[in-house]
């Protein structure tokens, strides 16, 4: 029964992460991204990465709130969708965006911050997507945890990225930021008390 649920949980949540890009696939078919379809490619792209990078946040707290465990097993998933989310915001901004121009992408990465924190956070995410597999959990042993806890300093860098490019205001960073201050803050309370507890009386 308790596997059954959990099957259904995991088909719902992979059917709900793929929504985002048939919803895309479909826009772009149908030409109904309005008058600069590149630039709404890149914002969209960008956000999609961005939301699943704070869902892929949420699940141990959630798993902490709730003792369920499905938030841990859909963890890997969802920072692979925040990866490959990030990698067509990427390869829109160098093909769509720039034509394919490479010497202009080496320029914008040293000349434009934003853009250095963008390919920063890029790479970050690229680390962590190719060391998520069950081989690399046992290769990497203890060094594992300390390298995936590295998706603490992509988020918040992230969330800097984009209000970096923001010509007006913070954008979605006004909920995104404080969602993301919450998580991590949970995050830290956990890992303190876990060490106290550790610590011999
Ligand atoms: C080399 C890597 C990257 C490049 C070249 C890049 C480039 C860009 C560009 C050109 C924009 C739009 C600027 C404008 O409209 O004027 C943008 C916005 C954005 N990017 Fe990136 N980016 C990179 C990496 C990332 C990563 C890794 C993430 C998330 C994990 C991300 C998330 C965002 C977000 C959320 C926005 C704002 C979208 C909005 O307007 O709401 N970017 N990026």
């Amino acid at each position: 029964m308790r596997f059954r649920r959990e099957t259904a949980i995991a088909l719902l949540a992979h059917g709900l992460a793929l929504a985002p890009l048939l919803w895309l696939s479909h826009a772009v078919f149908a030409a109904a991204l309005g008058a600069d379809p590149v630039a709404e490619l890149t914002r969209y792209s960008g956000q999609a990465a961005v939301i699943f990078l704070l869902l892929s946040l949420s699940a141990r707290p959630l798993r902490m709130l709730t003792q369920w465990q499905w938030p841990l097993r859909l963890r890997r998933m969802l920072g692979l969708w925040a990866f490959t989310w990030a990698s067509l915001h990427l390869l829109v901004y160098a093909v769509l965006d720039l034509g394919g121009y490479w010497p202009q992408l080496a320029e914008d990465l040293l000349k434009r911050p934003y853009i250095t924190v963008g390919a920063i956070v890029w790479l970050l995410l690229l680390a962590l997507a190719a060391t998520s597999t069950k081989a690399s959990v046992r290769r990497l042993g203890r060094h594992w945890k300390s390298l995936h806890r590295l998706v603490f300093v992509a988020a918040p860098l992230a969330l800097a990225h984009a209000i970096w490019q923001e010509k007006t205001g913070l954008g979605d960073a006004v909920w995104q930021a404080p969602l993301l201050a919450v998580l991590l803050m949970t995050r830290w309370v956990a890992w303190i008390d876990g060490s106290r507890k550790q610590r011999p009386q």
